[in-house]
């Protein structure tokens, strides 16, 4: 099956990069540091320990209309951080990103969460269609208006705009046909997991396989605006329940003041140093979120 095989390419890619990134990673955020403190301080600003990421997701995380790497630039910083923790819990496998993350510290993925969704950097052009222009369609209408009580409409969660939400729904334009196809596979058969309940998976499961391939196709071929930007709020109450929301809001109230976060932005850079107050507003706006869609059962979109 393509998606299976396309997933193949992120793994395969450079695998000493991700491990010499792991070891960078590691130096910076002080977990190998304890054993070998006589050593030289590595640098240590967000802005050296992200230019690791950019070998794979591009400049400033845009990503590129081909190959597989998804763009991280722009998606909701609950949403980047919610996927750095499912990669170094095993929520969702991938070699090189297992790798990367694997022991580092919540409030130092939060930090790299909130850099690059505070980046926004101009989108490559969509991917030309492949697909027949019915199948398009089809994926279109699946999108915009879900087919009855079977599926809700993508839209009712990622937005009008499909530009995501804040905090944790991401945008779903931008990304390679091949990514997409991957990502409803993983759902599908369970590499790929959000918290429970896991709409996603839901969603995944209840999309026929020619619906799924419709739905990326369409996605795949659309522009976003320039400079599209999450919404604030989702068009309505979510349809279904989903974890990863909730999962922040558990988070917000347990940490409430992420105190880590603020001390070590001291070093960064003059447009990173502007992003902790919107960190702030992150876990009360995920706070409120959940309470809404927890007070509507289950229910398909019109
Ligand atoms: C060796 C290549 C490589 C490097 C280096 C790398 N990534 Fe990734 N990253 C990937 C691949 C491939 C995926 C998609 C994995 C999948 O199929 O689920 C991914 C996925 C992600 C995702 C999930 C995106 C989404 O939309 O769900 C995030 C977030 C992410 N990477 C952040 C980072 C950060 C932060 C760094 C630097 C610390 C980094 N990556 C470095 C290859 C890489
Ligand atoms: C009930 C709300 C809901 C609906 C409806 C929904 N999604 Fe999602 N979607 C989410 C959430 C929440 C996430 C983030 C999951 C996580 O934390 O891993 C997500 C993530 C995704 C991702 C991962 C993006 C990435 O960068 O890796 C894809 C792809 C996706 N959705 C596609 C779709 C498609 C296609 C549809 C319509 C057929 C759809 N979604 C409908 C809530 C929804």
């Amino acid at each position: 099956m393509q998606s299976r095989r396309t997933g193949g390419i992120g793994r395969r890619v450079e695998g000493g990069t991700a491990r010499l990134i792991a070891a960078v990673l590691a130096c910076a955020s002080g977990l190998a540091m304890a054993a070998g403190a006589e050593r030289v301080r590595p640098p240590d600003s967000i802005a050296e320990r992200v230019a690791a990421c950019v070998a794979c997701h591009g400049n400033e995380g845009r990503a590129t209309a081909e190959g597989y790497f998804p763009r991280i630039a722009g998606k909701p910083a609950g949403y980047l951080f919610n996927q750095l923790a499912n990669f170094r819990d095993g929520r969702r496998r991938n070699a090189s990103m297992n790798y990367l993350v694997a022991n580092l510290p919540d409030a130092y993925l939060q930090e790299i969460a909130v850099y690059f969704a505070a980046q926004n950097p101009p989108y490559p052009p969509p991917q030309a269609a492949q697909a027949a222009p019915a199948v398009i369609e089809r994926g279109r209408v699946l999108t915009e208006r879900g087919d009855g009580s079977k599926l809700p409409a993508c839209a009712a969660c990622h937005g009008s705009a499909l530009t995501g939400v804040a905090p944790a729904i991401p945008g779903l334009l931008g990304l390679p046909r091949d990514y997409l196809n991957a990502q409803l596979g993983a759902w599908r058969n369970g590499d790929r997991r959000a918290h429970a309940p896991d709409c996603m998976g839901e969603i995944a499961r209840r999309l026929s396989e020619a619906d799924l391939g419709a739905v990326t196709a369409y996605l795949s071929t659309q522009a976003p605006a320039a400079h599209a930007a999450p919404a604030v709020q989702a068009p309505a109450p979510l349809p279904l329940r989903c974890g990863g929301l909730e999962a922040l809001s558990v988070k917000a109230e347990a940490v409430p003041a992420k105190a880590e976060v603020p001390a070590r932005a001291e070093a960064l850079p003059a447009k990173a140093a502007a992003v902790p107050a919107k960190a702030a507003a992150v876990p009360a706006k995920a706070a409120a979120v959940p309470a809404k869609a927890a007070a509507v059962p289950a229910k398909a979109a019109p």
